[in-house]
């Protein structure tokens, strides 16, 4: 069957049709393009985005139905096995995995933007000690801005280019401080000598007073967990940092704008939520008790890790990240852990549930990576300021696709207004 070039809306009046071209891109669904409707007066209406493409991008792919994820067409199993952050960045950044020469270069670039300013350590200060710290990222890279503002010309590649090195080399000490300022403890300075993932881990786990080396099988599995939220298409956060960043605004504006966005509990959230549930549910005798809640629509409780907007089968994600989920275990020797017995329990319990299996609810990516960072140590607090660190690479890239789109505008919806028709102003006295 050849494709189709155009559409046709028709009304059911004697308004005249609209026709409207139809575009493909390399793979996925076609798109009508519906830019010239408004010359018509006619818009769309969309909550939510369910079926509007808001832009064109060739960075990462997924096929919902299929489980399938690519990074500038790589399957993320693959970059997963045998990349580390790094590379996977300057993939997102760059369209292209670097050779031998351009990876050592993109390192030794990002190394050499690790550390903050000194004064930004003053902001941190002026946070209350319990902060989340997703409020303290939000305040940080926000104020990234009055730091860094020598290369902040979003219309000058070059500049972009800088602020996004900034940001990816930033955003572990940033996210690694807001973790030992909650604790009390010591800000760690960077070690240059140590890479991405090891870093992080550094800053987060030593103390100056003594030897840290972090173990390499939970360095790689936090890489791993890295790469697997390093990007996903035009998602809630990603398209909040293309709508902040669509009118001008600067690259550390608009990702403390995404990070904003990644807080919520139904995107970024989730992880912490899932490890709540699961010590709220706390015995595999209480299973039922939740799926039965989870299945009730005059009941708000979701089943956390549960579900995604576009998987319609198991998240590739997740497949990944369950392994992990074991080799993790098996280093710490916590195979018998009981939070991970009763995840497995509710995985297996969902799996097989009616409601789940028709509405084609899988466990996602948050429903391990939570059982894995709580194994290394990571406190809940911190889980979706790393999914954060990760996702800033998506972000970077993304924000730097629209700035050199020649096609893009600045984000402007359109309503369908269901106020009050125009009335005359009523004095107070006069007010009911
Ligand atoms: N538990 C119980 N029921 C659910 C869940 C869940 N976790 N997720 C969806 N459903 C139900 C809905 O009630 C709805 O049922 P209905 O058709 O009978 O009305 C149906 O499944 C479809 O759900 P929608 O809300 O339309 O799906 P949507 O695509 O809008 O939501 C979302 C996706 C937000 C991820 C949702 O599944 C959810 O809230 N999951 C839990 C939170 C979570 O894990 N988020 C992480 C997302 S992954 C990420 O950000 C990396």
């Amino acid at each position: 069957m050849t494709k189709p070039t155009k559409a046709t809306i028709t009304f059911d009046n004697d308004a005249k049709p609209i026709e409207l071209p139809v575009l493909s891109g390399t793979l996925g669904n076609d798109v009508i393009d519906i830019r010239t409707l408004g010359k018509h007066g006619v818009f769309t209406y969309d909550p939510g985005f369910m079926s509007t493409a808001a832009c064109q991008s060739s960075i990462t792919f997924i096929d919902g139905e299929k489980g399938q994820l690519l990074y500038r067409g790589y399957p993320i199993e693959q970059l997963a096995e045998h990349c580390n952050f790094l590379e996977v960045s300057y993939l997102l950044m760059h369209g292209e995995l670097p050779n031998t020469a351009q990876r050592i270069e993109f390192t030794k670039t990002i190394v050499n933007h690790t550390m903050l300013h000194d004064q930004l350590s003053n902001i941190f200060r002026g946070f209350r000690r319990d902060a989340h710290p997703m409020a303290v990222m939000i305040g940080v890279v926000g104020s990234l801005s009055a730091f860094y503002f020598d290369a902040m010309d979003v219309y000058n590649p070059q500049h972009r280019v800088i602020s996004a090195h900034r940001l990816l080399a930033k955003i572990p000490t940033i996210a690694a401080w807001s973790y030992k300022y909650n604790l009390g403890q010591p800000f760690m300075q960077p070690k240059n000598s140590l890479n991405y993932a090891e870093n992080f881990m550094y800053m987060m786990f030593a103390v100056p007073c003594e030897e840290y080396t972090p173990n390499p099988v939970l360095a790689r599995a936090f890489e791993k967990i890295l790469i697997l939220h390093a990007d996903h298409e035009q998602n809630a956060s990603t398209s909040t940092v293309r709508l902040v960043g669509s009118s001008g605004a600067n690259p550390f504006a608009s990702v403390a704008a995404g990070i904003a966005s990644l807080w919520g509990p139904a995107h970024g959230g989730a992880n912490e939520a899932t490890l709540k549930m699961l010590e709220e549910i706390g015995d595999v005798s209480r299973i039922g008790q939740f799926i039965k809640r989870a299945k009730d629509k005059s009941d708000s409780f979701r089943l956390m890790g549960f579900g995604h907007r576009v998987y319609r089968s198991m998240d590739p994600r997740a497949a990944i990240m369950q392994k992990t989920c074991y080799e993790v275990l098996n280093e710490l020797g916590l195979h018998d852990d009981s939070i991970f017995k009763l995840a497995m329990e509710l995985e297996k319990i969902a799996l097989e549930d009616e409601y789940f299996v028709s509405r084609k609810l899988y466990p996602n990516v948050d429903f391990y990576s939570g059982i894995v960072m709580r194994a290394m140590g990571i406190p809940y607090s911190m889980f979706t300021a790393i999914f954060a660190l990760a996702r800033t690479a998506g972000w970077i890239a993304q924000w730097d696709e629209m700035n050199a789109d020649p096609e893009h505008k600045i984000g402007r919806p359109r309503q369908l207004y269901t106020g009050e028709a125009r009335r005359e102003f009523v004095p107070i006295e006069k007010r009911t």
